[in-house]
């Protein structure tokens, strides 16, 4: 009797120690702590001959009872933990295929090195190569080589940033003209994409720009082919054919000179009110002119026998007419997020 009531215990405190069982790891201490070599089943199983001869039989039985049960209970328990277990895991893993995607990010090239690339692109159609020339430039160079002397009233046109040793940041591309020359001789052609620094900051000017100067040297070169090939670079970058006209103007370096406009890529002309052109039906994109003979002579190439044209467009202006980005200064303060968003649709931007 009294072996009947350990073994009622036994049951109970099993029963009570695998409700509370949550882990297959703490399933594994209540298979030793009844069924394991000193558990608590065992030691009753045997002290089973312990007893008179006539309990053993009836006690044996219930003992092989509970270690049956307690067999099948641990493996059922066992078997409802992993199977939790996976679920969770499954539901864990689980891919929801019907959620909104998040986006991606891809990377672009800057809106001004596109325009860079694409008018480079253009112009090496049309047999020019790229040179290039330092950004702290020499004021021979940038200055006085191109017919600007340091008396010359012209230099008011261009306010430099000046260093302590006299040499200074470009203020255009155009000292990279009398470089080539030097460096390449007669006939040339050659375009030189790059950064130019002004003492200018505001809405429409910032001290940092983008010029691409362009440079053709050889024999009875017309003004025409300058008009020409001006022409065919900016419809070949807008993709259209637009009005243009050429303006009488000044440029030390080149005689005679000239303005480029367009024809305004928002309303061409239509809009009395358009943010772009402010109703001029114009935009000013270009300098250029027939290189001065003092310029051709100081790449030492002779002026008697050759002459030819150059250019300076404003890459940034470019870009913001292409791509219809409303202001200057979002090209260079680093904020993508216009970019990502289409443009700003009250600056009537387009993506690109
Ligand atoms: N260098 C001139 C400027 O920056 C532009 C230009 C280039 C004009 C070549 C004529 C010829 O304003």
């Amino acid at each position: 009797m009294q072996d009947l009531l350990n073994i009622k215990a036994v049951r109970d405190s099993f029963i009570e120690s695998l409700n509370n069982a949550k882990t297959l790891q703490e399933l594994d201490e209540i298979r030793v702590k009844f069924t394991g070599k000193k558990g608590d089943l065992t030691l009753l199983l045997r002290s089973l001959g312990k007893l008179p001869p006539e309990e053993r039989k009836e006690t044996g039985q219930e003992l092989n009872k509970l270690r049956d049960e307690i067999e099948y209970s641990l493996t059922q328990a066992g078997k409802k933990i992993r199977d939790f277990e996976n679920e969770k895991q499954e539901i864990n893993e689980r891919i929801d295929v019907t959620l909104p995607e998040r986006g991606r990010l891809s990377g672009a090239f800057h809106p001004v090195l596109q325009t860079m690339h694409e008018i480079a692109d253009i112009m090496q159609g049309l047999g020019y190569s790229v040179a290039t020339g330092p950004e702290k430039e020499e004021d021979f160079y940038n200055f006085e080589c191109l017919n600007v002397p340091s008396w010359h009233p012209a230099r008011d046109m261009q306010d430099t940033f000046y260093f302590a040793d006299g040499t200074l940041l470009r203020t255009h591309t155009s000292p990279v003209q009398v470089r080539a020359m030097l460096e390449y001789g007669a006939p040339l052609r050659i375009i030189c994409p790059g950064k130019v620094y002004r003492r200018d900051n505001d809405v429409t000017h910032s001290p940092m720009f983008n010029q691409m100067e362009g440079l053709l040297v050889d024999k009875n070169v017309s003004f025409s082919i300058m008009k020409g090939t001006m022409t065919e670079m900016l419809n070949a970058f807008f993709g259209k054919s637009l009005k243009s006209r050429f303006r009488a103007s000044y440029f030390p370096f080149t005689e005679p000179s000239m303005e480029l406009d367009i024809e305004c890529v928002e309303c061409s002309g239509n809009d009395p009110h358009c943010r772009v052109c402010h109703g001029t039906g114009w935009l000013e994109v270009a300098g250029m002119g027939m290189v001065h003979p003092n310029v051709i002579r100081a790449g030492k190439i002779d002026p008697d026998k050759y002459n030819g044209f150059a250019f300076g467009i404003g890459l940034d202006r470019m870009a913001m007419l292409k791509y219809g980005i409303g202001d200057l200064r979002l090209l260079f303060d680093g904020n993508i997020s216009y970019f990502l968003s289409g443009f700003d649709s009250k600056e009537g931007g387009k993506k690109c």
